[in-house]
Parts: structure tokens; sequence; C-alpha cells
């Protein structure tokens, strides 16, 4: 196999993971989590969003956790902005990274963000904007892009123009997210094939749910084709407020433990990740869905 010799591993877990829970997680902990994951040698650590509370009642701290977390240098925190107004209160509480996020799917997009995919991609020309008179990278989030909640099958065609603009527009890197965990190793490479006609490989990045599974084995067939950004969450935490049903991300542990029997590096600590997922699941009084994290506690 001709695998990429280093992955980078965006950590989700603090967004994508806690967005979806309903007992409210107090804003000292969120901050002592990412401050803990700050020390396991991740690079990129997705640390809240900017979105309305009334929507997403647990981030709904955003700027305090931006502003106690300590940002450690060569980290980089970004956050979720879907608009002009989002990215404007990122901008006032220190964010120096952001991410716009849009879906393949219609339905989804209104149901997660109230408008239509054209809508939200109008919408993004003001967060970018401010982004370049800021100098603030912009990372693009595409949900759905193996399926969808509402209206099944996606066209990785149609993935692939959304892609192709949000990357003219300017984003360093468009994460396709698999939001509902539907996609199986051969559509996702044929989703990479597809969308790596209109944007470089290398800006390329994997954003699985593990609903039915497939996570590992679709990351490992995306690694084959050479892509070589990795979103996952500790623990496997997470899931989506506008997608029922869909399990969390793929656990951080399970694609470092993959990774390293790959002998491919990341400059992730495993046993430092493993402690941090024991913390948060502590916190949430659960336990870790990582199946790396559930033999290590059998061992
Ligand atoms: P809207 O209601 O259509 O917005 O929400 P609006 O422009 O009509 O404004 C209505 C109210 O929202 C106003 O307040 C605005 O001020 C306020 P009011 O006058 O009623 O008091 N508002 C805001 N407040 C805070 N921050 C903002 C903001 N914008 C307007 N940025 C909006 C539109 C996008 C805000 C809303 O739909 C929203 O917040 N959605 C959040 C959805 C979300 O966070 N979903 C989860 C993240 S995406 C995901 O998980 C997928 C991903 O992981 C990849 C994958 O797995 O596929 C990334
Ligand atoms: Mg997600």
């Amino acid at each position: 196999m001709d695998l990429p010799k280093a992955v980078k591993l965006v950590e989700v877990g603090p967004r994508d993971g806690l967005q979806n829970e309903t007992r409210q997680v107090d804003t000292a902990t969120k901050v002592e989590f990412i401050n803990r994951l700050s020390q396991t040698g991740l690079s990129v650590i997705e640390a809240t969003s900017f979105v309305s509370a009334k929507w997403i009642p647990q981030l709904a701290d955003h700027t305090e956790v931006l502003q106690q977390i300590l940002q450690v240098p060569g980290i980089a925190y970004p956050v979720l902005v879907p608009n002009q107004q989002g990215m404007l209160s990122a901008l006032q509480a220190g964010a120096k990274t952001v991410s716009v996020f849009t879906a393949a799917s219609e339905t989804f997009c209104k149901k997660n963000i109230n408008c239509t995919t054209e809508e939200s991609l109008k919408r993004f020309v003001d967060v970018f904007a401010l982004a370049k008179e800021n100098e603030i990278p912009v990372r693009g989030y595409i949900s759905c892009a193996l399926g969808c909640p509402y209206e099944g099958d996606i066209d990785p065609h149609r993935v692939a123009y959304l892609a192709g603009v949000l990357y003219q527009s300017g984003c360093y890197e468009i994460s396709l997210g698999d939001t509902i965990g539907v996609g199986t190793p051969g559509k996702a490479q044929e989703l990479i094939q597809i969308v790596s006609q209109v944007v470089p490989l290398k800006a390329l990045a994997i954003h699985f749910h593990d609903t039915y599974g497939q996570a590992l084995a679709n990351i490992l067939a995306c690694l084959e084709l050479g892509v070589q950004t990795i979103d996952s969450s500790v623990a496997g935490l997470g899931g989506c407020p506008y997608a029922k049903g869909a399990s969390g991300n793929v656990a951080t542990e399970d694609v470092l433990y993959m990774l390293q029997g790959l002998g491919i590096e990341t400059g992730v600590d495993l046993s430092k990740l493993l402690e941090v997922g024991t913390y948060i699941c502590q916190q949430l009084q659960r336990q870790p869905q990582s199946k790396v994290a559930k033999a290590r506690l059998k061992a």
C-alpha cells in the first residue's frame, strides 16, 4: 500500500463532540478538556462554535472558552462560524482560525443553518472578506458528503462543486463530512477521486462519524488515495443535533492506533490521549466509545 508518511489529526471533540450533549457542560470543564488535549501532541483542536445559542445551547459560552484556554504556540484552535455575525463575534473573542460549514444536501442545510446551500455560500462571502482583512485562515466543511438523513444518496459531483467553490473562495482545507456515518470504503474512494479533480488532495480532509462502524475502513481507503488530514473526536464523542441517530465521530484513539500500526507519523501521544478521553468521559458520566480505550480498560 502506498500510504502517506505523516497525517494531521484534527481533534473536533470540544466542538463536534460536545455540541450534541443535552446536559450542559460547564465552561471550566471545557477549558480543562482543551488544555489537556493541548498536551497530547495534537496540532489542531477545534474549540467551539460561534453559532446561535438558541440552536446550539451547549456552545453558548464560546467566547469564554476561547478566551480562557491556554493557547499553546504551534497549535491551531479553529472555531465554527456560520455567517458574518458569527465571524465578528469570533474575531472579537480572538479567534485565529475559523471554519465555515455548508452541506451537499439542501434539506440538511436548511435544518442545520436555516438557508439553502447557495445562500450559505453567499453568507460566506462576508466571512471570507473579514478573514482576508484580518489574515485569518478559513477551513470549509461540507456535510452529508456521503449521504443525508433526509435525502438519502448524495451525488459526489455536488460535493465536488461545493468543494471547488470553497477552495476558490480561499479555504485552505475542505473537510468532507460523512455526517451520519453511512459511507463505505468504495464510496469514500469514489468521493475522493471526484473531489480531488477540483481541490488538491493535500487540501482535503475527511470527517467520518461511525454510525455504521465503517469509519476506520473508510479512513484507510482514503489514506490509500493520499488523503493526509483526518478529523476525529477523542473517546468518539459527538453527533449532530440536526442528524438524528447519527453517532459520534470516529474516536481519535482508534485512528491513532491504526496509524501507529501502519507506521504513519502524527506527533500525538496515545497514552496521553487516552487519559484525556478518560477525563472527559468521567465529566460526562459515560463510557468512552473508543475501542482502544475499552480494550485498555479491560487490560
Ligand atoms: P437563523 O435563525 O436563520 O438566523 O439562524 P437569522 O439571521 O435569521 O437570525 C436570527 C437570530 O439568530 C437573531 O437573534 C440573530 O442575532 C441570531 P434574535 O434577534 O432572534 O435574538 N444569530 C446569531 N447568534 C449567534 N451567532 C450567530 C448568529 N447568527 C444569527 N452566528 C444560524 C442561522 C446559522 C445562526 C443558525 O441556524 C445556527 O446557529 N445554526 C447552528 C447549526 C450548528 O451549529 N450545527 C452544528 C454544526 S455543523 C456539524 O456538526 C457538521 C460538521 O461536524 C461536519 C459533519 O459532520 O458533517 C461540521
Ligand atoms: Mg461532524
